[in-house]
């Protein structure tokens, strides 16, 4: 028997102000995209932004429902919007954030795995910025930081 430890690596700014001016762009592009969160059932707004390789930014918000499980999250609308209009395109960086402040906003398992395939197709990770307490904002240059063990998919072409 082997015993094994991984490590999560991640930054953390205090302020959005500490960040290249890109990323700063691209938090502020999800923030405006909590406007379009429609949440009337849990009355919690994320917003999620995308920075694709030739400077565009795109927008998520999550889209709930009344039969609860077919909400879908801000992470995976703005994947979805960025496969769709600019499938050629690579995605550089995403922002998370919540209209709630002061917390972390923590992807789903189903986010992170949905990113993760996202990276794959990219062939490059996918940078993230997710709001976190007090102003703060967590940086992982990877979601293979916050998915250890994703699933690739490989083995089902085996
Ligand atoms: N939600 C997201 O959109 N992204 C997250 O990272 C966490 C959760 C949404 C799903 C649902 O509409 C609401 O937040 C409450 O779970």
């Amino acid at each position: 028997m082997v015993e094994l430890k991984l490590q999560v690596n991640y930054r953390c700014y205090a302020s959005t102000t500490e960040l290249p001016v890109e990323y700063q762009e691209l938090l502020d592009c999800a923030k405006k995209a909590l406007s379009k969160s429609y949440s009337p059932y849990s009355a919690f707004k994320v917003g999620a932004a995308i920075l694709l390789e030739n400077g565009t930014l795109l927008q998520g918000a999550n889209q709930e429902n009344a039969a609860y499980p077919l909400c879908l999250c801000a992470e995976r609308n703005a994947l979805a919007v960025a496969n769709i209009q600019y499938p050629s395109q690579k995605i550089n960086a995403m922002a998370i954030v919540a209209e709630k402040e002061n917390i972390f906003v923590s992807p789903c398992g189903a986010c992170r795995q949905v990113i993760w395939e996202n990276e794959l197709r990219n062939a490059a990770p996918i940078l993230l910025f997710i709001q976190g307490p007090n102003g703060s904002v967590y940086r992982f240059d990877s979601v293979a930081d916050l998915l250890p063990f994703g699933f690739s998919g490989n083995e089902l072409l085996e």
